[in-house]
């Protein structure tokens, strides 16, 4: 907009204004793969931050500054949390060796070995058997799925808590999903006490700008998008179209491209596609956890 329309009423937003808008208008193009409109749609620096994630998976080889890991804990503790219970804990990994073996554990992720931090969540019903035995009384409900879920909601709340706070000091981070892949030798070496299990690790650190991630995209608002009733009328299209969109960001990457429909169904293909996770529930029995 040029000064030849100042002092027209509906002109577009100048300056500053028109700038926030083109960034917006950059951030939602990229988490769906292509231009988007959310008229009207309020954004922030908050959700400006949130629509920047990306996954890092290359860091440098620096520490994280003094006070940064109890930052993020206490964003971690700033998360909602059943009843209060905060039935989770977090287990900050540090030493080369632990995290090398740790890696080892979790299907030899180099990024896991490369970060200078490694926070490992836990589902933690242990603090909670232990409240209750101090007391004398029984815990019984920990014995129970629900309670399970309670822990494991908890730990994921709060650890995304600390992801979002990491990337807005300017950090990056990576899940593991794979710390469940030999989830008694991860309690063995992290000394977890009976009733609290690693639900997933965390990579903290700076990321390498010689090997840059980028935003992937996310599949149609529609398709996750819910107006009163559950709906599936456009999925099969928002699919067909967002396969096109990760390939394009494959290809952009120079990733191997393949369809996130063929790429997700093979993931769910059966239990072998689950990296050993097929045998959790023993997992969790040997860590002292049921799921009545
Ligand atoms: C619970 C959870 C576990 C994950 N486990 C792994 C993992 O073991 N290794 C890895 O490289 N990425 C892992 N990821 C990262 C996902 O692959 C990533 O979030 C997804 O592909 C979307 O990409 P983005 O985070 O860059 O947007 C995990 C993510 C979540 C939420």
């Amino acid at each position: 907009v040029g000064s030849a329309d100042r002092g027209s009423a509906d002109r577009l937003p100048d300056g500053p204004a028109a700038e926030a808008n083109e960034r917006a208008a950059g951030a939602l193009a990229a988490r769906y793969g292509h231009p988007v409109e959310l008229a009207g749609s309020p954004l922030n620096p908050v959700i400006d931050a949130l629509l920047a994630h990306r996954s890092v998976r290359a860091y440098l080889d620096r520490p994280l500054a003094p006070g940064t890991l109890e930052a993020l804990i206490a964003a971690a503790q700033s998360a909602a949390t059943s009843s209060n219970l905060q039935a989770w804990s977090v287990v900050a990994v540090e030493d080369k060796a632990r995290k090398a073996r740790l890696s080892v554990l979790a299907n030899d992720q180099a990024h896991i070995r490369e970060c200078p931090l490694l926070l490992v969540w836990l589902a933690d019903l242990s603090r909670l058997d232990r409240t209750a035995s101090a007391l004398g009384a029984a815990a019984g409900a920990n014995r129970y799925l629900e309670m399970f879920l309670v822990a494991t909601i908890d730990a994921a709340l709060a650890a995304q808590n600390a992801a979002v706070a990491a990337e807005s000091m300017g950090l990056g981070t990576v899940y593991i999903g794979a710390m469940r892949n030999h989830p008694e030798a991860v309690a063995a070496e992290l000394g977890l006490p009976p009733d609290s299990v690693a639900v997933f690790g965390l990579c903290v650190g700076h990321p390498d700008p010689e090997r840059p991630a980028a935003v992937k995209p996310r599949l149609a608002q529609s398709t996750v998008l819910h107006r009163e009733r559950y709906s599936t009328d456009h999925e099969a299209q928002a699919v067909k179209a967002y396969d096109s969109a990760m390939r394009a960001f494959q290809a952009s990457q120079r990733m191997p491209e393949v369809d996130w429909s063929r790429h997700s169904t093979n993931r769910v293909a059966g239990p072998q596609s689950l990296s050993g996770r097929d045998r959790l529930r023993e997992a969790l029995t040997a860590l002292g956890i049921r799921l009545d």
